[in-house]
Formats: structure tokens, sequence, C-alpha cells
């Protein structure tokens, strides 16, 4: 039976990999790459680098233009599409490049239960007619754990949720009792919520684990707009961005106090 093996790999720093998956890498043959085009050309190359340096046995690349969503859709229809069309591919990939008792893995960025759809599409892949295949997923750092152990934070406040959403429903997602993590924003996510004018502190990382990583923290009032204009002259610098962002309501200020102190 084919094997698949779906590797979380850390979301830029090469150290993000855990023994686990280098020892998952080893036990393939073949390493299944969809590239997503310019922007996402570093992205593919940080997981040669990865084979390069963790790889202990002869391994190939199948490596396929990954075909383009159709930003024009409408943004769930598109995403349908687009997912349909990489399991075409990918079952055809697999039938060609996978010997009937072979190994092939994917390389998944950051966590692959995490916004993404490798473990979805392998699922199409079957309906689409690919050769009957098992599946082994092993788990990445997500960009929300780097966000946090970049900040130094918690996730969470205690007892309270933690909403793990895109950019475009940040604002619907917002709640006054929870933490909010915001990823896949284009920017216009952050800025409706600071238009809402709600008091909330954010804790925000771009390229995170990279060597090119930013941080930026504070109240929302405050830093909301210096991060929008260093989003945008890293977008323009490098010609994409990856970032995620965290709000959640800010403590309340200190209580007067009749001495004139203030206690928290
Ligand atoms: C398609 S999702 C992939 C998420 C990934 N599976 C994970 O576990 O983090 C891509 C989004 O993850 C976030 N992301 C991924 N890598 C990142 C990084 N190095 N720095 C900041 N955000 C990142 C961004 O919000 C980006 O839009």
């Amino acid at each position: 039976m084919r094997r698949l093996l779906v590797i979380g790999i850390g979301v830029g720093d090469p150290d993000h990999l855990t023994f686990q998956a280098v020892a998952a890498m080893n036990r393939a043959e073949v390493f299944f790459l969809l590239d997503k085009g310019e922007a996402a050309a570093e992205l593919v190359r940080l997981r040669e680098e990865l084979l390069a340096r963790h790889m202990r046995r002869p391994y190939r690349i199948a490596r396929a233009d990954s075909p383009k969503r159709d930003v024009a859709a409408p943004y769930k229809a598109g995403v349908a599409a687009w997912h349909e069309a990489r399991a075409a591919l990918v079952a055809g990939m697999i039938a060609r490049e996978l010997p009937e008792d072979g190994t092939g893995a994917f390389l998944v960025w950051g966590d692959p239960a995490l916004y993404d759809s490798t473990l979805r599409i392998l699922d199409a892949a079957r309906e689409a007619g690919a050769p009957a295949f098992e599946i082994e997923v092993f788990p990445g750092i997500s960009a929300v754990q780097a966000l946090t152990s970049a900040h130094g934070i918690v996730l969470n406040t205690v007892g309270d949720p933690v909403i793990v959403t895109t950019g475009r429903r940040s604002l619907d997602d917002l709640r006054p009792d929870a933490t909010l993590v915001a990823m896949l924003d284009d920017g216009s996510g952050l800025r409706a919520l600071m238009a809402r004018g709600d008091s909330l502190d954010i804790w925000w990382g771009a390229y995170l684990g990279s060597p090119d990583q930013m941080l930026a923290a504070g109240r929302l009032s405050e830093v909301g707009e210096i991060i929008l204009e260093r989003r945008a002259q890293a977008r323009a610098r490098k010609g994409w961005i990856m970032d995620v962002w965290l709000v959640r309501p800010a403590p309340p200020p200190p209580a007067p106090q009749p001495d004139g102190a203030t206690r928290p």
C-alpha cells in the first residue's frame, strides 16, 4: 500500500523541525512540492534546504506548478474550485511518482491541522481516483506558537477561550471575553478592527522564525497604524508578507484610590 506522510515543518526557522519530523522525512523516497508561484518561492527554498540538511537517504522531489485560485470568484467557491484542481493534480502525481509500496511526503508549512488544506486535498485526491494510499500526520510548530513564543506571552487569559480566525472574519468573530488570533489577513481585518475603536491590546509578528522577523505589540489605538505601515513597507520590499496577530481586550485602567494612589 502506498503511504503518504504529511509533515509539519514550522514556519520559517529551520530549527522548528522536530526530531519526529526528521525521522519521518527519512522514511520518504519522494517529496511532493507544489509551487504556488513567485511569492512562495522562498517557502519552497526553505523546504529544499531542510531536505538537503536532514536527508540521510536518496530521495526525489516531484514538483508541479499549483493551479491558481480565482481571486475574482466568491471566496469559498473560489477555494473549492482551487482545491478540486489541486486534488486532480495530486492524484496524478501520486499515480505517476509513487510505486505500489512507496512512501511519499508533503512538507507542510507550520502545522498540517491549522489553515492548511493538504489533508483535505488528499481526501479529495482519493475521490478523484488516486491509487489507494494511507496517511500519517506529524505536527509542526504553527504561526500561532511562533507568535506567542516570540512575544513571550500566553495564548489565552485564565479560563477564557481563544478564537483563531481569518483576517476577513476578525471583526465578526471578536468577542469581549476571548483572545482572537487572525491569520491570512491582508491588513484589512486589522484596519476594520482599528476603525471600531474597541480598547484592545495587540501582538503582531511577520516572517516569524526567519531572519526578517518583525514584531510589534501595544494598545491597538497606539500601534495599529505603525503596524500597518511596517507591514506595507515590508510587503513592498520583499514582494510578499506572512503575518499573524493576536488581540484581546485591554485590562481596565487602574481604579483611583481615596489616598490618590492607584491600584490595579
Ligand atoms: C495558509 S496559512 C498556514 C498556517 C500554518 N499551517 C500554521 O500552522 O501556522 C498561512 C498564514 O499563516 C500565518 N503564517 C504562516 N507563517 C508565518 C510566519 N512565518 N510569520 C507570520 N505569520 C505566518 C499567516 O497568517 C499566513 O497568512
